[in-house]
């Protein structure tokens, strides 16, 4: 149980980025949010920023990914203590930098009903704008996959996030990303053994040589490929640390969760 909770401080501190772009070879050449690359907006048009109320003003708190013209998916994690305030929260859109962009108000939060902050599991929320959002090339949803997505071990995808740039590091104030390739269900699995439960809503990947990660900050943003949102950046043991791949809630379990929210909107 120790384990658990000293994973779970440290989730609570973590995590956020947010990505994707058309599945291009250009995705092979990017390499860092560690070790990944700056990127413009206008490549991962569906990349959103959260940002909350504090005594100091706006403050960035978690990324976020577009999947219509009023709402966004995020990691449970990154709004569970805000959801019934949803007023304390904005959604930036359109920007590659840490500040500015589009601001949209928050109408309504939704917390995956099943998440525990124990486990990790049901990481996922929906984030509702008060008005639809203007799309242009700065600003656009991603897919959402099918309930059978197939997703081959190996496969590459595309993270980003305003996160660390290293463990130890400082937050950036400019968008990151980083490809990184989908890990073997049980392999994760026996990787994180005597750390944590990997279920079947979540999902791996790892990068290597130099070793590229999701890290603190980048929470609740997007892991695509194929123009599809496959992953949210939810949790992991360190950062670009090659025996413990990145974790992602795995958006395709909950095909059924985002369209019974989507028609309440
Ligand atoms: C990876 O994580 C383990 C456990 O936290 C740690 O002992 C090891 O030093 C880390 N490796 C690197 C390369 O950071």
């Amino acid at each position: 149980m120790g384990i658990i909770f000293g994973l779970v401080s440290f989730l609570l501190l973590s995590f956020s980025l947010s990505t994707s772009l058309p599945a291009d070879s250009s995705l092979n050449e990017l390499n860092r949010v560690v070790n990944g690359q700056a990127i413009d907006i206008s490549q991962i048009p569906y990349h959103a920023a959260l940002r909350r109320k504090s005594s100091a003003g706006w403050i960035y708190t978690c990324g976020a990914s577009i999947i219509t013209t009023k709402a966004l998916l995020t990691a449970a994690h990154c709004v569970t203590t805000i959801q019934l305030e949803p007023l304390q929260l904005r959604v930036a859109v359109g920007t590659s930098s840490r500040s500015g962009g589009y601001v949209y108000t928050v109408k309504t939060v939704y917390v995956h009903e099943q998440y525990s902050s124990l486990t990790l599991e049901y990481d996922i929320a929906m984030v509702v704008t008060s008005k639809k959002m203007t799309f242009d090339k700065k600003v656009d949803a991603i897919f959402i996959p099918e309930p059978n997505y197939n997703l081959p071990v190996g496969m590459s995808a595309l993270v980003s996030g305003y996160g660390f740039t290293s463990q130890e590091g400082k937050a950036s104030s400019v968008l990151q990303a980083a490809t990184v390739e989908v890990v073997d269900q049980n392999i994760c699995k026996s990787a994180y053994r005597q750390i944590a439960k990997i279920s079947e809503g979540m999902l791996c990947a790892v990068a290597n040589n130099p070793p590229r990660d999701a890290c603190q900050g980048d929470s609740g943003g997007p892991l695509v490929t194929q123009n599809t949102l496959i992953g949210i950046v939810s949790w992991g043991e360190g950062c670009a640390n090659i025996s413990y791949p990145g974790v992602y809630t795995r958006v395709s379990e909950y095909n059924s969760w985002i369209i019974n929210k989507l028609v309440l909107i």
